[in-house]
């Protein structure tokens, strides 16, 4: 399993990213025209229909689903209080039901929504088939499941760096996930942010239906047994915690940067088939952040 691939190890990563996941993180890797194009596959199609956001994190991809339908029939499930806590401050999401609970042992009853939306959680799931019953479990038959997720670089630094902080899985990967599970009417789309230009594919949307109620015919039973963020916190498990997260976090930071840069390299150019009102922006967060960096570039080469 990679580093991040934890559950605990992901709680105390999101600890301090909600800090600037927001503000510094997000925009660069999942952006609106991303999620409103993934959502598609959701058929978020009639006002009556109840969606659950799994890994629901910030909000961000509930702020999509609310452009659909009203707060009232959406509930958002994350293990981080942390994330919940900004997601529950932002105003469009008012009305919202906030739960914490596990991707893999989701806290409500079978057949009970009519989509499940879950986007950029797997890569922390250790056991991502369990996450995939799951999503087939509290879903009613006739309903549709979309997940969204990051594909595996093809080569190179990137594949390694991907490979080592957490589960970049392949396309086959989720196809087999979603088949096992027992949905039918698989379909697939690819999403990217304006500045990936690279000829590998970046992330992808898969939605499938439920055809009957129940189980899915191949999970042990309704819910995972799995529960890791209440193992016992030994001394050795306590140091992998803290090394994993370490490593981890820069692993995870090798990508930002890279991103930041073809982000600027596409800013202006880059967008020209984007509708105008999806054409991305820094923010003035960001545009903070680099003056910061820049300063202390040259403080560093001038002092
Ligand atoms: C990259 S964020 C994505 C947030 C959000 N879906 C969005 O579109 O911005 C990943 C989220 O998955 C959550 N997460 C990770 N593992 C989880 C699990 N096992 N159960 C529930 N949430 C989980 C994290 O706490 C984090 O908020």
């Amino acid at each position: 399993m990679r580093l991040m691939q934890h559950k605990r190890e992901a709680f105390w990563f999101y600890r301090f990213l909600s800090i600037f996941y927001d503000k510094y993180v997000n925009p660069l890797f999942w952006t609106r025209w991303m999620r409103d194009q993934a959502l598609q596959l959701a058929q978020l199609n009639n006002p009556n229909l109840e969606v659950i956001d799994v890994g629901s994190g910030t909000g961000f991809t509930t702020q999509g689903i609310v452009r659909k339908l009203s707060t009232d029939r959406i509930t958002c499930v994350d293990q981080s209080p942390h994330q919940l806590a900004k997601a529950k401050k932002k105003k469009d999401l008012k009305g919202c039901t906030f739960q914490l609970g596990d991707a893999e042992n989701i806290p409500f009853p079978t057949d009970h929504f009519d989509r499940y939306v879950s986007a950029g959680s797997i890569e922390y799931w250790p056991n991502p088939q369990q996450g995939i019953y799951e999503a087939y479990r509290v879903i009613k038959p006739g309903g549709i499941a979309l997940l969204i997720g990051p594909l595996e670089p093809q080569k190179g630094v990137q594949k390694f760096m991907a490979n080592t902080w957490m589960l970049f899985p392949k396309e086959e990967e989720y196809r087999k996930w979603y088949k096992k599970a027992g949905f039918t009417d698989i379909e697939i789309k690819y999403v990217r942010p304006h500045w990936h230009k690279g000829a590998n594919e970046y992330g992808i949307a898969i939605a499938g239906v439920k055809p009957v109620a129940g189980l899915s015919p191949n999970a042990a039973s309704g819910s995972s047994n799995i529960s890791e963020t209440e193992e016992p916190m030994t001394f050795i498990r306590t140091l992998q915690l803290i090394g994993r997260l370490f490593i981890g976090s820069l692993a995870g930071f090798f990508f930002i940067p890279l991103a930041l840069l073809a982000y600027l390299w596409y800013a202006a150019t880059g967008q020209q088939n984007l509708p105008e009102e999806y054409r991305e922006k820094l923010n003035t967060h960001q545009i903070a952040a680099i003056i910061l960096i820049v300063a202390l570039l040259i403080w560093g080469i001038v002092a």
